[in-house]
């Protein structure tokens, strides 16, 4: 996807000075800053500072990772130790321990001589197939944008929620990958952006990265998709997730849960983009799954651009009031309409998800 009509991956390697290269996402929209890690610290630091977020791109970030850390020192020890320190960086997104995993896997039984090589191997790959599944996912998800326009023959609204575009990816991003697909065909669209307090992932990342690619879309507080649904200006929803169990219920950033109420109770399609990389196969209780509970003060202050052009951080809450900052929902499997995955469509649930995946 383009940034000042370049073309940009949100995540790369730097063959001549063997970093890893990132856009800092902390200081987007205001600032356009490409960030050098050079350790596995750096990367851990990127992770839990969100300089570098959404499920998929984390997962991306831990797979470096440990690129880095065996660049630093390829002993088995450390390469344990890294990972173990990698996955506890952010607990919910289900992408860093499954990339954590599956670098491991590959690294078992390798010379020490060649842990390096092959690690990057891996990442790249890592990097490249979430590149394409949300490529799939944009293609499988158009039919229903298009589906939606064909009895419309007028604009189609979507409304999304926090950031699972292509900055929360490595390219395309889950849930924006079928709206840049309708968009790239020809189908009117605009998109709702929730605000997504108290990190503004929908207004700083979201619109901003729409605004790239020149597709309309409009910031909303929170709190107005409910009315935007009751008046008929929303066709569909589409969320991304940080980790849906096998049985369809769907984890996303903090405020998913109560869109999809709002859907439900007024016949707005509620659909979830996914790769598979987000699916936990192994846990089966939504109520079991950590939701990350993040400093109070992500609340009580907010980002913005000061006079002197800097990133500044201002208090809005009075100083001895007490916060509480919990970063994730889960959406009940029953309120979501269907999942858009790389392998195609399917109910949120067991059969659908095994009907896709398992056979
Ligand atoms: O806290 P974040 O910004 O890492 O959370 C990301 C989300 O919750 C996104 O909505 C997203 O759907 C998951 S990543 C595609």
């Amino acid at each position: 996807m383009k940034i000042n009509d370049v073309e940009y991956k949100t995540i790369w390697f730097d063959e001549e000075k063997q970093v890893v290269k990132i856009i800092d996402q902390t200081k987007l929209p205001h600032k356009f800053i490409i960030k050098e890690l050079s350790s596995v610290k750096d990367s851990i630091n990127a992770i839990k500072t969100m300089e570098v977020r959404g499920a998929p791109l984390i997962g991306g970030t831990a797979a470096f990772g440990l690129v880095l850390a065996i660049k630093e020192n390829n002993s088995l020890d450390f390469i344990k130790k890294s990972s173990e320190e990698l996955v506890a960086s952010r607990p919910t997104a289900i992408n860093l321990q499954w990339a954590v995993h599956r670098m491991n896997n590959k690294l078992s039984f390798v010379e020490p001589g060649n842990l390096f090589n092959v690690a990057l191997n891996e990442a790249k790959e890592i990097c490249k197939e979430d590149e394409a599944f949300c490529e799939s996912i944009g293609k499988n998800g158009l039919n229903i944008i298009e589906d939606i326009y064909n009895k419309k023959k007028d604009t189609v609204n979507i409304l999304t929620h926090c950031n699972a575009g292509w900055l929360a990816t490595i390219d395309w991003g889950t849930a924006t990958s079928p709206i840049y697909h309708a968009h790239k065909k020809g189908i009117p669209i605009h998109v709702w952006v929730d605000e997504t307090r108290p990190r503004n992932q929908g207004a700083n990342l979201t619109s901003y990265e729409l605004n790239e690619e020149e597709i309309p879309n409009t910031i909303i507080a929170d709190n107005t998709g409910g009315i935007l649904m009751q008046r008929g200006q929303v066709d569909m929803c589409i969320v991304g997730t940080d980790r849906t169990l096998s049985n369809g219920d769907v984890c996303n950033k903090i405020g998913t849960y109560l869109k999809a109420l709002a859907a439900h109770d007024n016949n707005v399609p509620f659909y979830v983009a996914l790769p598979s990389s987000t699916i936990d196969w192994n846990l089966k209780n939504s109520k079991d799954i950590p939701i990350e509970e993040r400093d109070p003060k992500e609340l009580s202050h907010v980002d913005g651009i000061n006079k002197d052009n800097k990133v500044d951080k201002v208090l809005i809450y009075p100083e001895k009031s007490k916060s509480l900052n919990l970063a994730f929902d889960v959406t009940p499997a029953k309120y979501v309409t269907a999942l858009i995955t790389e392998k195609g469509i399917c109910e949120a649930s067991t059969e659908g998800l095994n009907g896709l995946f398992k056979n």
